[in-house]
């Protein structure tokens, strides 16, 4: 199967649509999937600021930009994929109940590493890179600490 980024966010959308319009039609298993897939994107963009900060990777802002970019851009997609009832599928997820119980908050939270990754995009200067890569850690561990449990691997 081809799954190219276009056609990948083509049937998100759909899937979003279809999922608006009648319900339970879209499997939940496929919505935890979509959601884990996003997290990986946006984990392994992390990754790569975070080589920068350990000093394995030259400061390029440049490549923390791309990478800040497709991080906000995965975190604002992970807020479409945790509609009510996806709580469970045939794919083990980690997203605990309170999702659902505080949305409000988790949304928040949501919003705010968000934010936090859009902040990266503007960083120019090795100096701003640190602080900035703090704020967006954190707001990663705010939500991770609440709202999932954690992985054994
Ligand atoms: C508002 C909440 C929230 C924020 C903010 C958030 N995450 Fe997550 N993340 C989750 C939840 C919930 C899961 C578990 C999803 C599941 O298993 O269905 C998850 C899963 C993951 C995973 C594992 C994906 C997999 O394959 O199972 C990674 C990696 C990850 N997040 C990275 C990050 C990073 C890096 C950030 C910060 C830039 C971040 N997340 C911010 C809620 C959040």
């Amino acid at each position: 199967m081809i799954r190219n980024r276009k056609h990948t966010l083509a049937a998100a959308l759909v899937a979003t649509m279809t999922f608006a319009g009648v319900g339970m039609a879209v499997s939940s298993t496929d919505t935890i999937k979509d959601r884990q897939d996003a997290m990986e994107t946006v984990g392994g963009a992390m990754q790569k600021l975070g080589a920068i900060a350990k000093g394995e990777a030259p400061f390029d802002a440049a490549v923390v930009k791309e990478n800040a970019a497709t991080m906000e851009e995965h975190l604002r997609k992970a807020s479409t994929l945790f509609p009510e009832g996806s709580d469970t599928g045939d794919v083990e997820t980690w997203a605990k109940a309170e999702i659902w119980t505080d949305h409000a908050d988790f949304v928040m939270k949501l919003k705010t590493a968000e934010a936090a990754a859009e902040a990266m995009k503007s960083v120019t200067e090795e100096s701003a890179f640190r602080p900035a890569l703090g704020k967006l850690g954190n707001s990663c561990k705010e939500c991770h600490q609440t709202y999932r449990r954690p992985k054994q691997r």
